[in-house]
């Protein structure tokens, strides 16, 4: 306390440089207005030596220092491309995603190929004994990878080995295992996460390596979910997939060091997780072409444009109330969809059970996808295919017009390279489809889509 007051102690004017103990908006000697500044402060400029200190630090932005971030790639390309191109030292990721994704295997197998590449690797496993990850590392082929591991929940302990090992890439999996003693609270809450991924997160920049923290996607409540602590680190990435299927989708949900617009798509396979060049062919692979129900549509994931199937179903309901079910797709807006064409197209599904899916375990969350959608529900309800080399793409209002979506040449580009012949687009997007590498039906509103080539007659429409 003394020594603030003595601080803080009197001001000086800066015209005449006479003393006063407390500060006024004029001085009393000589009547110049906003003169006076704390005692102890360069009279003319009004800084302290601290704050003079502190402004050459302060560049005019072409002056700044750059530093060379140098990307180490962990040749995992579908990895290494979310990432933005590699890890970068002293840069902390969070992997989220649901328990038994992945996110324990994709870590495992990026950190063995870095520390096969002479870059000193640590992981740091809080859920799993070290046998565990032994024989899961034999089985993906990386038993003899020289990666340090240590099984280890403590977080005083998991600090002090890291200031020890001083590896260049570190995992701690999960954070939500790790108990910080100086918390009172239980371990998995959300004071003990946040205390223990900030003290991870102040070792990883003090010491320049790269750190993944894994955190379990969690029903709410019980345990604290990484969604409390997106904010401390430098990249968010989530590891999808749905139920029963095969297919991972790794997404950047926040990247200072790179585009959120990427995203890795994986397989899930006995010898783990593999990426997938082609994802388009891969969702189609099961297609029969021949079912009504099921149109194909360019959907834009990221950057990346990949082709999937939606599926419905509509058959008159049997049971009182109609059933109406979906996967991958928003089932407000399948309902909408229901209705609207119901409406505007009289097309009659009142009494009828509705489903749909979309094919593969993707999630469709854009407005591009309703057209599809209703076209595949305008082919089950009249049980007509709809042609198998066509997609389809656009949003629908609730008026039942058919509105523009963006990306529209990528989307057809994408439709192209996999062999489609035909592309049933929103009129509105004519204009910046110019020269489209397939030819184009353009539709403007719902009642049009009974009117397609359902069934074969394409060929005569088209
Ligand atoms: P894991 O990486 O442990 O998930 P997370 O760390 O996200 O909880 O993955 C668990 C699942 O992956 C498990 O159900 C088994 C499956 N799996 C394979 O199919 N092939 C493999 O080679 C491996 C290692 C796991
Ligand atoms: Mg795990």
């Amino acid at each position: 306390m003394k020594n603030m007051r003595e601080k803080h102690s009197g001001y000086r004017c800066g015209e005449c440089g006479a003393s006063v103990v407390r500060w006024s908006g004029k001085c009393p000697n000589c009547d110049q207005w906003d003169t006076l500044v704390a005692a102890g402060r360069s009279a003319r400029t009004g800084l302290s030596a601290a704050a003079a200190d502190a402004r050459e630090c302060v560049y005019f932005l072409p002056d700044a220092p750059q530093e060379d971030l140098e990307r180490t790639e962990c040749g995992i390309g579908e990895f290494d491309r979310v990432l933005g191109g590699g890890l970068l030292p002293g840069c902390v990721v969070l992997i989220g995603g649901d328990p038994g994704v992945g996110k324990s295997t994709l870590l495992l197998q990026a950190l063995s190929r870095i520390a096969a590449g002479e870059c000193k690797s640590l992981y740091v496993t809080c859920e799993e004994s070290l046998s565990q990850l032994g024989v899961r590392a034999t089985r993906l082929g990386y038993g003899g990878a020289p990666l340090r591991v240590t099984a280890e929940n403590s977080l005083d302990t998991i600090l002090a080995l890291l200031e020890a090992e001083k590896p260049r890439v570190a995992v701690i999996d999960s954070i939500q295992m790790v108990t910080a003693r100086e918390q009172d609270s239980p371990a998995g809450s959300i004071s003990q996460l946040k205390y223990a991924a900030a003290e991870l997160i102040r070792c990883a920049k003090e010491n320049n390596f790269t750190l993944f923290l894994v955190g379990h996607v969690t029903k709410q409540g019980a345990i604290a979910g990484p969604k409390a602590i997106e904010h401390m680190v430098d990249t968010v990435l989530y590891f999808e997939s749905e139920r029963f299927h095969t297919m991972r989708i790794l997404r950047a949900a926040k990247n200072r060091f790179g585009s959120i617009n990427e995203i890795g798509v994986f397989q899930m396979t006995e010898g783990g997780l593999e990426g997938v060049d082609n994802p388009s062919e891969l969702f189609l692979s099961e297609r029969s072409g021949k079912q009504s129900g099921s149109v194909v549509t360019p959907t834009v994931e990221g950057r990346r444009a990949l082709l999937v199937e939606i599926q419905a179903l509509i058959a008159p309901s049997c049971y009182g109330t109609p059933e109406r079910r979906t996967g991958g797709i928003d089932h407000r807006r399948f309902g909408m969809l229901l209705t609207v064409l119901e409406r505007r197209a009289g097309l009659k599904l009142g009494g009828c059970d509705a489903f749909a899916n979309v094919a593969g375990g993707v999630k469709i969350a854009e407005p591009s996808a309703d057209l599809p959608l209703a076209l595949s529900i305008v082919s089950s309800a009249r049980d007509a295919a709809f042609p198998s080399d066509w997609v389809a793409m656009g949003e629908i209002g609730l008026s039942g017009e058919i509105r523009a979506i963006g990306q529209i040449q990528q989307r057809l580009k994408e439709a192209a390279k996999l062999g489609f012949k035909k592309a049933v687009v929103p009129k509105g997007n004519l204009a910046s489809a110019s020269n489209p590498p397939i030819p184009l039906h353009p539709v403007s509103e719902v009642g049009e889509l009974c009117r397609l080539g359902f069934s074969g007659r394409s060929e005569k429409n088209g």
